[in-house]
């Protein structure tokens, strides 16, 4: 066993929440902040862990259920497991392996990976580190332009489908951000930097990674056609001069002719326009809390887009999956399966390609207990019957 899987084994990991001191340990206070923080007060962000508490469940005991079966299918690929990794962006300034080893991690265990684009690896370098499916997921920052040649490398490359966030007209306001500097410490001068270089001294072996994988990442996969690699300096500029819309779906769809992912969608009538648009799913998501403060728990805006989506496309849920438990829960309510950002991130930022599979492994363990002390054999059977959900959730 490497030092770093030893570092979170048990009993120092058990569960998904000791990775954090271990990560908040390794990595300066910018980087874990802008990990572990959300948008203003960090209401919903949260309420996105808080609101699993609010659903509990019905078992059926005395049966013997056997090894159970976690295998589940999202736009046409088998996973060995009910959930995914998320896309997270500037993984890399987290560890060096950053989306590559994740994406290594969620292919050894039989499950997918979404590259952000905001990644400081070359998709063609995370999609050959992983055996599973992988998907790109778009911004339009930098034009139209950088966002079809990326599509155009992504297909290439052999990317499984595409995953359009639409929550991001601008970037929501991360307070924790500010105060740490790290709009200086990316793109400010060498002055600007100064009052915020003590957390980063402070993390000494996360500093020699850092210099070792050559600094600052740029954005390989945002090339700005005649201008050249987007730098990673003022993704908050180049988020809100490049709002998707649903306009901009129809040339996404000549570009991209396989499967459309619409991650962020939290209300009825967005679900039923995704649905109209001609994509094969969405996340429902609210960006972890990261986006609009005040906006409702993933979780909690999961019935109403069950109910408005009557199966016709497959739905996927993010925010707040912290446990097995939140894992099946979703599920219960109607999620094929869900997308994990943080709890795989804490692990990369704790021990790198190690941790990000020590969270996989607490999680596929955790969901394959619950399903055993619920009596239910497979992801496949979970539905609203084993669980009890607030009265008011019906009325959705
Ligand atoms: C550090 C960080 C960076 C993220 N970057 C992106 C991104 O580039 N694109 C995107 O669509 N979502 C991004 N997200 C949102 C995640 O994909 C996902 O919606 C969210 O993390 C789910 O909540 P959870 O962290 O509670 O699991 C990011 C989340 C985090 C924590």
């Amino acid at each position: 066993m490497t030092r770093a899987a030893r570092s979170v084994a048990s009993p120092n990991v058990v569960c998904i929440e000791d990775f954090r001191p271990i990560a908040r340990q390794r990595i300066p206070k910018s980087v874990f902040d802008y990990l572990d923080g959300g948008a203003e007060g960090e209401v919903t962000l949260r309420e996105n862990c808080r609101i699993f508490n609010d659903v509990t469940f019905r078992p059926r005991h005395a049966v013997d259920v056997g090894k159970c079966n976690l295998r589940t299918r999202v736009l046409g690929f088998d996973l060995a497991l009910p959930f995914m990794l998320a896309p997270v962006g500037y993984s890399r300034l987290m560890h060096p392996g950053g989306e590559v080893a994740a994406a290594r991690a969620a292919g050894r265990a039989g499950t997918g990976y979404i590259l952000s684009t905001i990644s400081g690896h070359k998709l063609e370098d995370v999609r050959a580190g992983s055996t599973g499916p992988v998907f790109y997921q778009l911004y339009l920052m930098g034009g139209r332009g950088a966002a079809e040649a990326a599509i155009d490398r992504a297909r290439v490359a052999g990317f499984n489908g595409l995953v359009v966030t639409i929550d991001t007209p601008v970037s929501g306001i991360r307070e924790r951000d500010y105060r740490n500097g790290m709009k200086e410490l990316i793109s400010g001068s060498a002055f600007d930097k100064i009052p915020f270089l003590p957390q980063i001294f402070s993390r000494p072996g996360w500093l020699i990674d850092y210099v070792r994988d050559g600094g600052l990442p740029g954005l390989p996969n945002v090339i700005i056609p005649g201008k050249g690699q987007m730098p990673l300096v003022d993704i908050n500029a180049a988020l809100a001069e490049s709002t998707p819309t649903w306009a901009d779906l129809k040339w996404i769809r000549e570009h991209w002719k396989g499967p459309i992912v619409i991650k962020g969608v939290l209300t009825a009538d967005d679900a039923r326009r995704a649905i109209d648009e001609g994509v094969a799913a969405i996340s429902v998501s609210n960006h972890g809390g990261r986006q609009l403060d005040g906006l409702p728990a993933s979780l909690r805006a999961l019935p109403e887009v069950v109910e408005a989506v009557k199966g016709r496309i497959e739905l996927l849920m993010d925010g707040g999956i912290r446990r097995g438990t939140d894992v099946v829960k979703a599920l219960c309510i109607g999620a094929k399966a869900v997308l994990c950002g943080r709890a795989y991130a804490y692990g990369l930022a704790a021990a790198g390609e190690a941790g990000v599979d020590r969270a996989i492994e607490i999680l596929k363990t955790d969901v394959e207990r619950t399903l055993r002390l619920l009596g239910c054999p497979s992801v496949a059977e979970l539905d609203r019957s084993y669980v009890n959900v607030p009265k008011e959730w019906e009325a959705a």
